[in-house]
């Protein structure tokens, strides 16, 4: 005896047929929250072809399509796949969506939600996410003795339970509640399977439930049969080895959980049958006419159940509808459902500065997606947006297919690691490394700045594009830098900006390349670091040395260009010019001095002071600051003699000096003579008020 309410349930098939879509329309691997269907068999060969069961949402990859199953899931996880990218196509039976919204309903009334059923069923679990207030769960009668008195409240069924544990436990619950609301909602397709179990079981010697062993309807289906019938097998497929032990004269009756495809029954009773161990009342051939006229009609049954309130159109579905009416907010379209769908101002495009009536018009066809198809209220809700977001990738992936593409944007809002910009409507990322061709200091200098890049990476499933804009400057560089090399000749002068300083060098960039000026070529002399000479971003005119265009070197020089310090230094330096420079050695001598980084002059030991010294560094030390007299240059020689005497002489009062000569032995007076002898001045000059002395000591002399 085979039950007619065999196959898969209206929402089970539902769900099997939605991954099956997914399946073709999109890149695997989908992801299916939960099993799809208590059937391993069914669920190995989805596997096998791409849809990959996970345990939770957040075992989904960003970006990725997920199928929700037909027991539905908790709000919050649709919050969760939504900050995820995540592409959620919902196969939540309606049945179990209707109850769903009634617990959200009831609770945001005030009304204390009881679920019968089983706490850790998905499908249980996924109701209580829905209500605003905490949902008690109760599994049995005993449960209900337990729940204190409440003034108002409303009790619902786990779609899957036997309707005499529903009565029993509201019975229990009425006693407990002022203003009860009992709403039984355990599915029809349930209700009947589990009738004509009963039935069958009462006429067959032995019983077999084809399902998943951990199945809530199978198992309610095995609880049903045992009441009838001492011998009730489950089994999940014909490699069970039970099949073979049937006696052949025995009735046995074949039931069917919602989750088991016809395949699965026809080949149990092929086994069967092949094994001719069974009493079969009907042919194999027969038995397979009479399941698929059962399924046909109960599908049948239930869509004309649905067909006045829930399902023509699914979740997913692209349609194309007409405008019928245009708000502020939203556009009702007629997609020849029973009622129209609407697209809210969120859903028409990102753009919230567009008006919608500029954009369409009531009468307009248009595409859109079917979001939900009862948003709670019975209106559908569309999407445009995700239409146009759909066709857009299409379109950049035939684009981007094209190797070498270079694609237009505007940078749009900087993120952890780059940026965020829009290539054809396709969110697009830019790693900041993958900018500029040099460091990007402040990523907001991008942002409302065009950009030119080229795709980096397309992951189609994720729908996750990388580009680079520093790839395409990369290579406008390289062919610029072909261009310039081509122009570039030894000896030729040419502008260039300092971009890098380095102990060794500077590189100066000449038009798009770097060329180095040597540390040895900035200036005539000796030069201790770059940064003596140069700063970053000076322009600079410098001279092509010399070409490697294979290892791409050019060695520039900046001091040819230069006037050579020496050939001018007679000019800069007159004879009795009083400058300044730096003591930076010392000899036995006298002292050198420099006057700028390539002149050092020489001031003898004898020019270091006007009294005699003994040793230079009596008087001096390196480091030491000194102002000089020029007494000769010679550029021939690049030298120049200094003295420092002469600029004391020079610079001290006359009476100082006097009375440093009348304290001084005779000795000294004779000295400062000769030192006065050695100046342009004459000796009266000096000392007008002992012109006696003098013309004494001259005529002595
Ligand atoms: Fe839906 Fe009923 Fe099947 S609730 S999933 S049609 S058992």
């Amino acid at each position: 005896m085979i039950s007619k309410q065999g196959g898969f349930c209206f929402g089970v098939k539902r769900a099997i047929d939605l991954v099956e879509q997914a399946l073709q329309q999109y890149e695997h691997p989908i992801y299916t929250l939960g099993l799809i269907i208590h059937n391993q068999d069914v669920v190995d060969d989805l596997r096998s072809r791409g849809a990959i069961p996970i345990d939770s949402i957040d075992d989904a990859p960003n970006g990725s399509v997920v199928v929700i199953r037909a027991h539905g899931i908790a709000k919050d996880i649709f919050l969760r796949a939504e900050e995820k990218n995540i592409c959620l196509l919902d196969a939540t039976c309606p049945y179990v969506e209707r109850i769903q919204k009634k617990a959200e309903d009831y609770s945001k009334q005030g009304y204390q939600i009881y679920v019968v059923g089983k706490a850790e069923h998905p499908e249980v679990q996924g109701i209580c996410g829905w209500s605003t207030t905490p949902v008690i769960v109760l599994a049995n009668e005993a449960e209900a003795d337990e729940i204190p008195f409440v003034e108002k409240a409303v009790v619902l069924a786990q779609t899957t339970i036997r309707k005499e544990l529903f009565e029993a436990v509201c019975k229990k619950i009425e006693k407990k509640v002022q203003k009860l609301k009992i709403e039984n909602t355990i599915c029809s397709a349930t209700m009947n399977r589990q009738k004509e179990a009963l039935e069958i079981a009462e006429q067959a010697d032995q019983v077999i439930v084809i399902g998943g062993k951990k199945s809530s309807n199978t198992q309610e289906l095995v609880r049903i049969c045992q009441k009838k019938c001492k011998k009730v097998h489950i089994i999940e497929n014909n490699r069970e080895t039970i099949l073979e032990k049937f006696p052949a004269d025995d009735i046995i009756g074949i039931i069917t959980g919602a989750s088991t495809p016809n395949w699965i029954m026809m080949e149990v009773v092929t086994r069967m049958s092949e094994n001719e161990k069974t009493t079969v009342d009907q042919t194999t051939e027969a038995a397979e006419a009479a399941r698929l006229s059962a399924e046909e009609a109960a599908n049948n049954e239930f869509m004309e159940a649905f067909e006045k309130t829930l399902v023509r159109i699914r979740n997913g579905q692209i349609l194309t509808g007409t405008i019928v009416q245009i708000t502020d907010n939203e556009v009702s379209v007629n997609i020849g459902y029973k009622s129209d769908g609407f697209i809210p101002r969120s859903e028409f495009s990102d753009n919230p500065e567009e008006r919608l009536k500029d954009i369409v018009k009531e009468g307009d066809e248009i595409e859109v997606e079917v979001i939900k198809v009862n948003d709670g209220d019975g209106n559908v809700l569309l999407s445009h947006k995700s239409v146009m977001a759909r066709k857009a990738w299409d379109e950049f992936m035939e684009k981007a297919d094209v190797e070498g593409t270079i694609f237009d944007a505007v940078g749009k809002e900087v993120v952890k690691g780059g940026l965020i910009t829009y290539i054809e409507g396709v969110r697009t990322f830019i790693p900041a490394s993958q900018l500029s061709l040099r460091y990007v200091e402040n990523l907001n200098d991008f942002v409302g700045q065009p950009l030119r890049l080229e795709i980096l990476e397309i992951d189609r499933h994720k729908r996750r594009v990388v580009a680079s804009q520093k790839k395409v400057l990369q290579q406008e560089a390289n062919e610029k830098k072909k261009e310039i090399w081509q122009t570039l000749h030894e000896g030729d002068k040419i502008k260039g900006i300092v971009r890098r300083l380095t102990d060794f060098g500077a590189f100066v960039d000449i038009g798009g390349i770097d060329g180095l000026v040597h540390v040895t070529e900035m200036a005539w002399g000796r030069v201790k670091h770059p940064s003596d000479i140069f700063k970053i971003n000076d322009e600079i005119e410098v001279v092509i040395k010399s070409l490697d265009s294979e290892k791409e070197r050019i060695s520039l020089g900046y001091r040819e260009l230069q006037p050579k310090p020496w050939a001018s230094a007679a000019e800069r330096y007159p004879i009795n010019s009083v400058v300044e420079g730096r003591v930076v050695r010392l000899v036995p001598f006298g002292a050198f001095v420099s006057l700028e980084p390539t002149i050092d002059g020489l001031i003898h030991i004898s020019q270091l002071d006007t009294q005699r010294i003994e040793k230079v560094e009596d008087v001096v030390k390196e480091g030491d600051i000194l102002r000089v007299k020029v007494l000769a240059v010679d550029p021939e020689a690049k030298r120049i003699s200094l003295s420092r005497k002469e600029v004391i002489l020079d610079e001290t009062p006359i009476e100082e000096l006097v009375i440093d000569v009348i304290e001084d032995e005779e000795a000294e007076i004779v000295e400062v003579v000769l030192e006065a002898e050695s100046s342009s001045a004459t000796l009266a000059d000096f000392f007008p008020e002992l012109s006696d002395a003098i013309e004494t000591e001259d005529e002595d002399k």
